[in-house]
C-alpha cells in the first residue's frame, strides 16, 4: 500500500500534486527513456553517437528551442523544485509505525534519489546542455569528448554518471508504480503486485540502458568493422576535449 495519508495529501495542493505527478511521466520520464535511447548509440561508435547530436545540432533553431525548452526545461524545472518542495517535508508523512514497512523504505529512497537527481542534472545539464550553447558542439558534447571526459580525472566523473543514471532509474521506475496507485490505474492488490514487479524490471533495464551508454564511450562492440578501430574525429569535427573542464 501506497504510505500516502490523508494529512498528506492535505499539506499540499491537489492540483499542483497532480500536475506534479504527471510531469514525472510526461514528458521527463519519456524524455528520459529516449534519452538513454540515443546515449547508447555510443555503443555503436562515434560515428552513430555524432549522429545523433549532428541530427538536433542541425534541427530548425525555432523548434529546437521549443523542444528543448518548453518540453523537457520547463516541465523538469517544475518537477523538480515542486519535487524539493514535497522532499523537504518528507519526515512529517510518516510515521514511525509506518517505518517498518518495506514499501515506506522504498518510498523514502524515492525521494532521497529525487534529491539525488536534483544535483546530478544541475551538473549534468550545465555541463553538457549549457556548455555546447556558449562553446559550441565541438569541445562540449561529441563522443570524444565523452570519451576522454569519462577516462581522466582517476574515473570521477564516470562515477558520478554510474550514480547519476542508477538514482534517475530507480526514480522514474519507482515513480511509475506510484503513479498508477495515485491516478488509479492500479486499484486492487493484485494489479499493485503487478505494477511491483514491471516497475523492478523498468528500474533494471533503465539502467542498464544508462550504464550501457557509458560503456560505449570506451567500448563500442556495436560499431561497423571499419570504424571500431578508428580514433580519429568524425566528419564534423569536434576537438577533443571535456565538457566539465569548460568554463561556465
Ligand atoms: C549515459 C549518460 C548520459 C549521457 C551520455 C547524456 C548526454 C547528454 C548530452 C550530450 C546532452 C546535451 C544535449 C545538447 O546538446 O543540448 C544532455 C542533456 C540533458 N540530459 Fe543527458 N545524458 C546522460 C544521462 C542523463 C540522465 C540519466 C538524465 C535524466 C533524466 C539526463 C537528462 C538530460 C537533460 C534534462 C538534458 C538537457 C536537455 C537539453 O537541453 O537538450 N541525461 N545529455
Ligand atoms: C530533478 C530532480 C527531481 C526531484 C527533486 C524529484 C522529486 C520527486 C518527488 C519528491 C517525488 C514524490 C512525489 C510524491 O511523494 O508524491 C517525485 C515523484 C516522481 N518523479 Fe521526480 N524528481 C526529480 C526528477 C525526476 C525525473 C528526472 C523523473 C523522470 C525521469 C522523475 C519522475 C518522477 C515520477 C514518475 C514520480 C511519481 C509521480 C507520482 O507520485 O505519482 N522525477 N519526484
Amino acid at each position: 500500500m501506497l504510505p500516502v495519508n490523508k494529512a498528506m495529501a492535505g499539506r499540499e495542493s491537489y492540483f499542483w500534486h497532480k500536475l506534479h505527478s504527471l510531469s514525472g511521466i510526461v514528458p521527463v520520464g519519456f524524455y528520459m527513456v529516449q534519452h538513454l535511447t540515443l546515449n547508447s548509440f555510443a555503443l555503436a561508435g562515434p560515428k552513430a553517437y555524432n549522429g545523433v547530436i549532428n541530427f538536433f545540432e542541425g534541427m530548425p533553431k525555432h523548434f529546437l528551442i521549443v523542444l528543448k525548452y518548453g518540453v523537457v526545461w520547463l516541465p523538469l524545472l517544475f518537477h523538480a523544485i515542486y519535487g524539493l518542495f514535497i522532499a523537504s517535508r518528507m519526515e512529517a508523512y510518516v510515521s514511525p509505525a509506518a517505518k517498518k514497512y518495506r514499501e515506506n523504505g522504498y518510498y523514502l529512497w524515492q525521494r532521497w534519489s529525487g534529491i539525488f537527481a536534483f544535483v546530478f542534472l544541475c551538473y549534468h545539464m550545465a555541463s553538457t546542455s549549457i556548455a555546447n550553447a556558449r562553446f559550441g558542439p565541438d569541445t562540449t558534447v561529441y563522443y570524444e569528448n565523452w570519451a576522454s571526459y569519462l577516462s581522466g580525472t582517476g574515473y570521477v566523473f564516470l562515477i558520478v554518471y554510474v550514480l547519476g543514471i542508477l538514482a534517475c532509474a530507480y526514480h522514474l521506475a519507482y515513480g511509475i508504480w506510484m503513479f498508477c496507485i495515485r491516478w488509479g490505474i492500479t486499484i486492487s492488490e493484485e494489479s499493485q503486485q503487478r505494477m511491483a514487479r514491471f516497475s523492478k524490471a523498468a528500474f533494471f533495464f533503465l539502467t542498464l540502458l544508462g550504464w550501457l551508454a557509458l560503456v560505449g564511450f570506451f567500448y563500442s562492440p556495436l560499431a561497423p568493422k571499419d570504424t571500431v578501430a578508428s580514433t580519429s574525429p568524425p566528419v564534423e569535427t569536434p576537438q577533443s576535449s571535456v565538457p566539465g573542464t569548460t568554463e561556465l
